[in-house]
């Protein structure tokens, strides 16, 4: 089944973040986080809403769609998991959605949502060792995306 294929894919994320340990990394000492939010470019360049749409749906890059509603019809699966995302670009800022998806262990400590943007994760995938799960300029272009849905 499609559906049972995507919950693996979620799981295996959600394993990767719980098992996450607060290392410090790279990455993250470049980031600099305040109240709770990263106000700047992560590049110091804009995102790309495009990229960043395709990046949402790769189920190597952001799966969103493993656990969260959004509108984009033409994908048949949307995660129930996290919260629906429709007008998302509305409710939170460009520096609040920067930190959801740099680290939002950071907004909530047990959440199952994988911090996408930090290094030191135990367990992930030998792929993964010691790389984060987006690139930074993949990040800024899917916190552009975000930010065009109103
Ligand atoms: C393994 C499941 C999972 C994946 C994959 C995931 N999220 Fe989440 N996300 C969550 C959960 C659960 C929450 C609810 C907040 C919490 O757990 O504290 C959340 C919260 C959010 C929020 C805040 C929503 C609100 O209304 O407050 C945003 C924005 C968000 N996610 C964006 C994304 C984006 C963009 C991606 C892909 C790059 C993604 N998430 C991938 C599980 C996930």
């Amino acid at each position: 089944m499609k559906h049972s294929k995507f919950l693996a894919a979620a799981m295996g994320f959600a394993i990767a973040g719980t098992l996450a340990v607060s290392a410090q990394s790279a990455d993250m000492a470049n980031v600099t986080i305040v109240n709770g939010t990263i106000p700047k470019s992560l590049t110091g360049k804009a995102g790309d809403p495009a990229a960043g749409k395709k990046a949402a749906i790769n189920q190597k890059k952001g799966n969103c769609l493993a656990c969260h509603v959004m509108p984009i019809p033409e994908e048949q699966f949307h995660g129930k998991t996290g919260p629906d995302l429709h007008g998302i670009g509305s409710r939170q800022t460009e520096a609040e959605l920067r930190m959801r998806l740099v680290d939002p262990k950071v907004i909530s400590a047990d959440t199952m949502m994988p911090s996408f943007f930090k290094t030191g994760q135990h367990r992930v995938l030998k792929d993964f060792e010691g790389k984060t799960i987006l690139e930074a300029q993949e990040v800024e272009n899917i916190v552009a995306y975000l930010l065009t849905l109103k």
